[in-house]
């Protein structure tokens, strides 16, 4: 079965110092998704951006806004990324103490909830979940940086998780993040991947190539 896949670029890897003009140029380029890598020098060890610069970006793009948190504890700071302008926000079980309110009060906010995986973290972390989701993420490396090596593993979490949600009938984003570049796109793609997020891959070579770059990831 072939379904669409839908292409993430992760802000992350784009000129922070340009950073509306870099959301333009992916947008014209053809992503499909914003995706926004939120870190807090807490959960994870680095600090990237925060809901002033979600919200100064959302004029440069009618793109949906893919927001990751990688912040802990994140309950408090939900309702400031839903007003800045997150279409989906995606939070990590890990981060706790309560996913499952958590994801409760994404919804209450009326936007798209995730859940997203560590490389460590079981597939059957879902069980309780994945009826109330409208993402899963699989990481693919440890959160925290750009520019690391796909995590082989995930290719059976993917498969397993694809399964999952197949099973529910209902329509839930199957997207994966880190080390994705053609290769192990097409591998993820493979295992039941229907959305990528790529930050390296995407940014590489400067806005010439973002259209190109994002074409390679589609397997065009
Ligand atoms: C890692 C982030 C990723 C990262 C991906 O913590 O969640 O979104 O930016 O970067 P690449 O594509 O370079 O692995
Ligand atoms: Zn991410």
């Amino acid at each position: 079965m072939t379904r669409p896949v839908r292409i993430a670029p992760s802000i992350l890897s784009a000129d922070f110092a340009r950073l509306g003009e870099e959301v333009r140029a992916i947008d014209a380029a053809g992503a499909d998704w914003i995706h926004i890598d939120v870190m807090d020098g807490h959960f994870v060890p680095n600090i990237s951006i925060g809901p002033a610069v979600v919200k100064a970006l959302r004029p440069h793009t009618a793109k949906p806004f893919d927001v990751h948190l990688m912040i802990s504890p994140v309950d408090a700071y939900l309702d400031a990324f839903a007003e800045a302008g997150a279409d989906t926000i995606t939070v990590h079980p890990e981060a706790g103490p309560h996913v499952h309110r958590t994801i409760q009060h994404v919804k209450a906010l009326g936007k798209r909830a995730g859940v997203v995986l560590n490389p460590a973290t079981p597939a059957k972390m879902l069980d309780y979940l994945i009826d109330m989701v409208d993402l899963v993420l699989v990481m693919s490396v440890n959160p925290g940086f750009g520019g690391q090596h796909f995590i082989d593993s995930q290719l059976r979490k993917i498969a397993a998780i694809r399964k999952m949600i197949d099973s529910t009938g209902r329509a839930i984003d199957l997207e994966v993040d880190g080390g994705i570049d053609p290769d192990t796109a097409r591998r993820a793609i493979d295992a039941g991947a229907d959305a990528l997020v790529a930050g390296t891959a995407t940014f590489r070579g400067g806005p010439d190539c973002y259209a190109a770059n994002i074409r390679a990831l589609r397997g065009d």
